[in-house]
């Protein structure tokens, strides 16, 4: 990373889950944290927060100088955005709040300041229809969770964004050890989304349909496709399926059964019975363990998986210098 592309100081708007990350990525990259929140129990979450997930970021490598004690809380918009090079919005999914929010950011920014948005579905000419001042500058940047260890960051420019502050966007999300994906066009949902929405459907209905328990059908995940994902995703995965065809042999064979009405796509019926049912089936499987308790299991996995990612595909993007 490149002391010009780091954003020296970061503002995270909204420390829930995504926001924490968030913060935890930016001081193990070595920046300065302000945070808002209007949660007056907030602050003392985050610094919990960064302490778990510390030993896997200092297991993945922190940069020169970074510092958990570099995160001041504020009690305002304006103050979060003082100094700040890149700010980060992370409040709840509902299309109003953020208007609200992203208007305050944009008519208190610094010019030129890149806006980077969280939101998993809305698209970011919808989010910029709310600023008046530099609106091209609200950008949609999807982590994924947890945002201090998975490396993806989906960049969405709306109608109003100019290609350069799409490209100083990549810069800083580079900088700060992710994956930039520049998504060519705007959709709701973007593109991971759209693909963890579809499989979601899915294992919703097998379940609503007493096919499987939840647990079978994480099992189903766990271990076949996933561990091929982790690795080449879907279509590469898919190519190997070919054999010596290859992905073309594969279609041959196999695109026929597309055609198959094995999908449902629309998502069923939330019903109070299948909600009963989901979540019975996650408490069985948790057996007990907490939710801080399977998430650093699932630290300690990831730091390896993205070691071993790099060990198998040295040249996957992103990935250079964090392990
Ligand atoms: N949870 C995920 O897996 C996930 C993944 C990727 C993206 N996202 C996106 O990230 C965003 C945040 O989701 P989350 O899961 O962290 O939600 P969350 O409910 O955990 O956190 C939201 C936080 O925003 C705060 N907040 C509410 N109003 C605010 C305001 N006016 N100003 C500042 N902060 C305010 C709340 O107090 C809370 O701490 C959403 O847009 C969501 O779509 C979520």
């Amino acid at each position: 990373m490149t002391a010009s592309e780091l954003p020296r100081t970061v503002a995270v708007i909204g420390t829930g889950v995504i926001g924490n990350g968030w913060i935890a990525r930016a001081l193990a990259a070595g920046c300065r944290v302000n945070a808002f929140d209007p949660d007056t129990t907030a602050a003392a979450r985050t610094r919990a927060f960064v302490a778990r997930a510390w030993p896997a970021l200092e297991r993945l490598g922190l940069a020169e100088g970074a510092d958990p004690a570099a995160l001041t809380f504020v009690d305002s918009l304006d103050a979060a955005v003082e100094g700040a090079e890149l700010i980060q919005e992370n409040v709840p999914e509902r299309l109003a709040l953020k208007h609200d929010v992203l208007r305050q950011l944009d008519a208190v920014a610094a010019p030129g300041v890149v806006i980077g948005s969280s939101t998993s579905g809305i698209k970011p000419s919808d989010l910029q229809s709310a600023c008046t001042r530099e609106p091209g500058r609200v950008v949609v940047a999807h982590p994924f969770n947890p945002v201090y260890l998975l490396p993806l960051v989906e960049l969405v420019g709306g109608e109003h964004t100019p290609p350069r502050v799409v490209e100083r966007a990549r810069a800083h999300y580079a900088a700060l050890g992710m994956r930039p994906l520049v998504v060519r066009r705007e959709i709701e949902g973007h593109v991971a989304d759209r693909l963890m929405e579809a499989l979601w459907r899915e294992a919703l209905h097998l379940v609503n349909d007493g096919v499987a328990t939840t647990e079978e059908i994480d099992a189903a995940v766990v271990y076949g496709a996933g561990l091929r994902w982790s690795l080449m995703g879907t279509f590469l995965t898919f190519h190997l399926a070919g054999g010596e065809g290859g992905m073309r042999h594969m279609l041959h064979q196999f695109g026929p059964a597309l055609k198959l009405p094995w999908t449902k796509l629309e998502a069923p019926e939330l019903t109070e019975a299948l909600i009963d049912k989901v979540a019975d089936g996650c408490e069985h499987q948790a057996a007990g363990r907490s939710v801080a308790e399977l998430e650093t299991r699932r630290d300690a996995f990831l730091t390896e998986l993205l070691a071993l990612t790099q060990k198998y595909w040295p040249e996957a993007e992103g990935l250079e210098g964090r392990i």
